[in-house]
């Protein structure tokens, strides 16, 4: 009996955490508060993407490793002090992860739209992401705000959380599954890398020594690009059409074209792992499209800093 009430009240408390969280991120929180300030990170994201296609995938990619560090906080965007390590020399994002610059533009441009400091960074990174794959030709799909910013980062975190070119289907999916997140987001959100570019020493083992593993062309083609030694920063397009949020990086992946380890893992040729799921998204490029979305917020709803909690970020640099 005691313990029947115990297991009552324990799963009350659950329920109720859940509903919380779920009910505090709102497409409509910024509606009342600043109805300027959606429109305008969707002007800049157009503006910086207009000058610069990449910087969609940039984007895009930095919410994702915000997200995947303790949650969608804006931990990615402090800067290192000699007082404070943040998480943007983490072995994920060092040399890597980009649009710094264009996320500060966009947080001046929203602070003068809402005359004031009301739109967090964890939210910029969040909308700009949707705005950036609709920039590039991708599907739009509602996004919830409310978010807030910490006044922490992890490097340590950043370097354990955030998945590895390297690692196996089983490692990938135990990594998303850590997040809460199912096979299905591993590759539809892996689906991401139909925008963007890699630098070679993030592929440049599938050349020399997963040879079985990739189109013996594509390989030939990217050898000078990326030789066995040397040209670590090359860059090499992730699918065939690297400024269009399209289906050739599913389809790719059913040809051995995947540039990254991790991105041919999903799809093996045997019928296992989550080759149903890639040969379903190459051969159906509508459903990614639908499916990416869905995926998106459930990544965007990952531990998102709420209420009290956290802060406004004025400077998405430091902490106030
Ligand atoms: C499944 C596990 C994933 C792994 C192992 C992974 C790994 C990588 C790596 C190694 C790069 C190239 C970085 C460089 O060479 O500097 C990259 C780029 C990129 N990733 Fe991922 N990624 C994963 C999932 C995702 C997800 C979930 C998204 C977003 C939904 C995403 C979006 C991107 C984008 C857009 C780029 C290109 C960025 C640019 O051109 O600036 N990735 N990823
Ligand atoms: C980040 O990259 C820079 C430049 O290549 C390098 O000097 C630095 O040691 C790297 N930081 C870490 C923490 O690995
Ligand atoms: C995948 O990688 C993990 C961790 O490195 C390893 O323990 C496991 O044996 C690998 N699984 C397969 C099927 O290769
Ligand atoms: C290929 O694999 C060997 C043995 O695991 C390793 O020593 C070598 O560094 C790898 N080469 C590349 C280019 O990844």
């Amino acid at each position: 009996m005691a313990s029947l009430y115990s297991f009552l009240t324990y799963s009350m408390v659950i329920l109720a955490s859940l509903f919380l969280a779920r009910a505090q991120l709102d497409p409509h929180f910024y509606d009342k508060l600043c109805p300027e300030a959606l429109p305008t990170i969707r002007m800049m994201v157009e503006q910086a993407v207009a000058r610069e296609p990449r910087m969609g995938a940039s984007l895009l990619r930095l919410h994702f490793h915000d997200c995947f560090v303790n949650g969608c906080d804006g931990s990615i965007l402090l800067d290192d002090t000699p007082t404070f390590t943040g998480e943007k020399t983490a072995a994920p994002n060092n040399n890597s992860v980009r649009g710094f610059d264009v996320v500060d533009s966009i947080k001046a441009a929203v602070n003068t739209a809402c005359k004031g400091n009301v739109v967090s960074c964890a939210d910029i990174l969040a909308v700009a992401a949707r705005d950036s794959v609709v920039a590039l030709g991708g599907p739009s799909y509602e996004v919830q705000v409310g978010r807030r910013d910490s006044r922490t980062a992890s490097r340590d975190a950043a370097n354990n959380n955030i998945p590895a070119p390297t690692l196996n289907f089983s490692a990938l999916l135990s990594n998303f599954q850590s997040h809460g997140l199912s096979m299905k987001d591993l590759v539809v959100l892996s689906g991401g890398h139909t925008i963007g570019q890699a630098r070679c020493t993030n592929f440049r083992s599938r050349l020399y020594n997963e040879t079985a593993t990739i189109d013996a062309t594509l390989a030939s083609a990217l050898k000078p690009v990326c030789p066995i030694s040397g040209g670590d920063n090359n860059l090499s397009p992730l699918d065939q059409t690297p400024t269009s949020f399209d289906g050739v990086y599913f389809k790719g992946l059913l040809q051995k074209k995947g540039l990254l380890h991790s991105d041919q893992q999903l799809f093996n040729g045997d019928g296992s792992g989550s080759d149903g799921l890639v040969l379903y998204y190459g051969k159906n490029p509508d459903a990614f499209w639908e499916d990416f979305g869905v995926s998106m917020l459930k990544m965007g709803n990952m531990s998102p800093l709420t209420g009290p909690v956290g802060e406004i970020r004025m400077d998405c640099r430091k902490v106030n």
